[in-house]
């Protein structure tokens, strides 16, 4: 079994470094595009099981990755809360009726999560059974705050002035959402979890829009109460946070008792080593847009990346946000192919 991306989470000795790529699968592969031809309902291709599990293998075919994360969204928890949700071509996600009250709150379903996402587990435990133990899976969430992001403004957004309003002048009813999204989001995984998933990542795309004051207390809070949830029932499944441009928090992400952070470009790697010590792991962080540019370019970045972090275990090569959908697929095999043949290291003294 290829368990280089699960040791290097652990910290543990691996023969070179892991890889894998967020939004590995998506719309820049003509074999997703094929399939997304057929079906025009995002939403509806991931509650397609089997559908979900050809997408999340997809990637997997063309390119020797480390690891598979399953195909879906983070939107499937506020939608099984009852939110009507559209993905609108080139706009985006849109809710038709976003929260905008505690009123609004207390009106949402609170789902029994096995049963209404249980589209979900189907596909993890299908996934699972092609891939037997070649590649681990990992299953995944949004935060509690990055959820909540898209259902107070409605969809995507660029000042988030609705939901700082809210933070700023009626933070409790916000707090009840949030609070309500966390366990949702720690059965969501937990669920993942016993369905198949052999690390979580959750996702808060949004967090870094926060000052540092309220990023611990709006949404790394929740995030640090999921990572305890989830350790209480699942010691040995790795967790992996990552807020984007939150590259001047981690050492107090790394507090939260999470395994791995994932972190984007703005953050040098080798300076993030040092401030967070052999407490966590490291995912991340070249810049996806290094992946428009041509062979050599890509390899001296790639070069560059592994240098920053340096020898020792505890990296896992990623991109510091989704592989765009205008990537040429030729670029990602020069991008595995570099980290493949350039990482290569004396393997440390087993433990
Ligand atoms: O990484 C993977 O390969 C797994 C699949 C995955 C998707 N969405 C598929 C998807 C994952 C991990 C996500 C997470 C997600 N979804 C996030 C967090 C990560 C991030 O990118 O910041 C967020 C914020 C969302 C919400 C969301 N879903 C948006 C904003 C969009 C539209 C963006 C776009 O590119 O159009 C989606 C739709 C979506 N989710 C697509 C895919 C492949 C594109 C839909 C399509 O096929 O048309």
């Amino acid at each position: 079994m290829n368990d280089r991306f699960l040791r290097a989470l652990r910290r543990q000795p691996v023969d070179r470094t892991p890889i894998w790529l967020m939004r590995q699968a998506g719309r820049y592969l003509p074999e997703y595009r094929s399939i997304r031809a057929k079906v025009k309902d995002f939403m509806r291709l991931c509650k397609t099981p089997d559908l979900a599990a050809e997408v999340t293998l997809q990637p997997l075919q063309r390119f020797p990755l480390d690891a598979a994360i399953i195909f879906s969204d983070i939107l499937t928890i506020p939608e099984a809360m009852g939110m009507e949700l559209q993905f609108v071509e080139n706009e985006g996600p849109q809710f038709s009726r976003p929260i905008r009250s505690l009123a609004d709150v207390r009106a949402l379903i609170i789902p029994d999560i096995q049963e209404k996402l249980d589209y979900v587990m189907a596909a993890i435990r299908l996934v699972r059974q092609e891939l037997k133990h070649r590649t681990p899976l990992i299953g995944f969430s949004g935060s509690p705050w990055t959820l909540a992001t898209y259902m107070i403004e409605g969809g995507s957004s660029k000042t988030f002035s609705v939901i700082k309003k809210w933070l700023f002048s009626e933070p409790s009813g916000l707090h009840t959402l949030l609070n309500l999204l966390a366990q949702l989001v720690a059965e969501y995984l937990s669920a993942q979890i016993t369905a198949g998933a052999q690390a979580v990542m959750v996702f808060d795309t949004w967090g870094g829009v926060l000052t540092p004051q309220e990023y611990a207390a709006f949404s790394l809070h929740y995030m640090t109460q999921i990572v305890s949830t989830l350790k209480a029932q699942h010691a040995d499944v790795p967790i992996i946070l990552f807020t984007k441009n939150g590259g001047q928090w981690l050492e107090i992400i790394a507090q939260s008792g999470c395994d791995a952070i994932g972190i984007d470009w703005t953050t040098n790697l080798g300076q993030a080593r040092s401030r967070v010590g052999h407490a966590v792991a490291l995912q991340g962080n070249m810049d996806p847009a290094v992946l428009y540019a041509p062979a050599e370019r890509i390899e001296r970045e790639v070069q560059a990346i592994l240098s920053s972090y340096g020898q020792g275990t505890g990296h896992i090569f990623n991109l510091g946000h989704g592989v765009q959908l205008d990537t040429p697929p030729e670029n990602v095999a020069v991008l595995v192919e570099a980290v493949h043949h350039l990482s290569h290291q004396v393997p440390e003294p087993m433990e």
